[in-house]
């Protein structure tokens, strides 16, 4: 079994993972999900993690598993930085590839493996926070067929999504539904083009945040971000596309800012970081993750998901929340390694590697 008493040294082996299978996800320039940015993302983490006195070790993952265990086993590093990230429609590797890291005996930054697939299982995780107690958007379903439309009594505007997927991918202009009609359609496009349930979700009018968290025991809630909509045309429905996310050529991208910290009243901001921290506990989230929350009709907080591995690029999302509350970036990727090393509650570590 590798040798983990050096876990606690202030320098590190460090194992920086990511897919580096391109995917089907449109590569184009002005895509910022292309796997050049990925890549780019990738060099300036490494450079960082080396900043902080770490050894680091960049390992890209795509069609070669065997290599890639055997290199990491060569390597033995103290931890493995997980930044793999499904660029496949409907793959749910992220939570497999934690469940392998584990299984060879590394502690893994981020999320567990549970943590990740609830991630991804929208309707899953949405079922478990409801049955916590935490507030989620009214009518969620999950609809595996057009014909499925016809077994609810709908309210509207509804917003259909795939049930599987995140960054946004098939969200776009039409996705918030007025009609049956038009539920119907839209639920056909997602089960045709993403082969997976629909996720159909009252759509919530109100004011959006990205609740950063970070840590592990001890894990705290950043300064909250607000997606501010005001700028996009009364056209374009206000949420957080794939072109508002990625397309840097489009309205939506070009209109849609985000906001940190928030303006918001110390009632509203102690109700949604307590919400934020209650889903981020009820997942398992563990190291870092982002909660996205939007306002209802009446102003109440409801989780729209938990994104446990979120985004980690420098100055945006969570690092400029954790920015805003004084974590530089180095400090917040040195976080995410110290709460990897504390490791998840009740996780006992079995390595299969002899
Ligand atoms: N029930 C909802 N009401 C209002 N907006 C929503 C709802 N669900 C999703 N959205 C919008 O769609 C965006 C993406 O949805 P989300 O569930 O966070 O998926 P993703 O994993 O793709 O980010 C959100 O940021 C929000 O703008
Ligand atoms: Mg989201």
């Amino acid at each position: 079994m590798p040798n983990r008493s050096r876990r606690s040294c202030k320098s590190l082996h460090v194992a920086l993972v990511y897919n580096a299978d391109a995917g089907i996800i449109p590569d184009t320039p002005e895509d910022r999900g292309s796997t050049a940015d990925l890549r780019h993302m990738i060099r300036d983490m490494a450079r960082v993690l080396r900043s902080l006195g770490h050894r680091v070790t960049v390992l890209p993952l795509a069609h070669d598993l065997f290599a890639f265990q055997r290199k990491l086993r060569h390597l033995d590093p103290d931890v493995v930085f997980n930044q793999y990230d499904d660029v496949v429609h409907g793959a749910l590797y992220e939570m497999r590839f934690a469940a392998m890291v584990r299984m060879m005996g590394f502690p893994l930054t981020g999320s567990p493996a549970l943590a990740l697939g609830l991630s991804r299982y929208k309707h899953m995780s949405a079922s478990l926070l409801h049955g916590t107690g935490i507030p989620i958007p009214p009518c969620t379903e999950l609809l595996e067929r057009v014909g499925d439309v016809d077994r609810h009594e709908w309210r509207f505007p509804l917003i259909v999504q795939p049930s599987q997927e995140h960054a946004g991918i098939g969200l776009d202009r039409d996705s918030i539904v007025r009609s049956k009609k038009a539920l119907r359609q839209q639920v056909r496009r997602i089960v045709q083009t993403y082969n997976q349930p629909a996720l159909v979700q009252l759509f919530l009018p109100g004011r959006e945040f990205n609740v950063g968290i970070v840590g592990g025991k001890r894990a705290r809630v950043m300064p909250l971000a607000e997606v501010n909509y005001e700028e996009l045309p009364a056209d374009i429905p206000p949420i957080m596309s794939y072109a508002a996310k990625w397309i840097e050529t489009s309205v939506e991208y070009k209109k849609t800012s985000v906001i940190c910290p928030a303006a918001v009243e110390p009632e509203l901001a102690r109700q949604i970081s307590d919400i934020a921290m209650r889903a981020f506990r009820a997942v398992r989230a563990w190291g870092y993750s982002r909660v996205d929350i939007r306002l209802d009709e009446a102003g109440l907080p409801r989780v729209l998901e938990v994104n446990c591995n979120a985004s980690l690029e420098e100055g945006v999302a969570l690092a400029r929340s954790a920015d805003k509350a004084g974590i530089s970036y180095p400090q917040l990727l040195q976080m995410i390694l110290s709460a990897a090393l504390e490791g998840p509650p009740y996780d006992v570590s079995v390595s299969m590697l002899l």
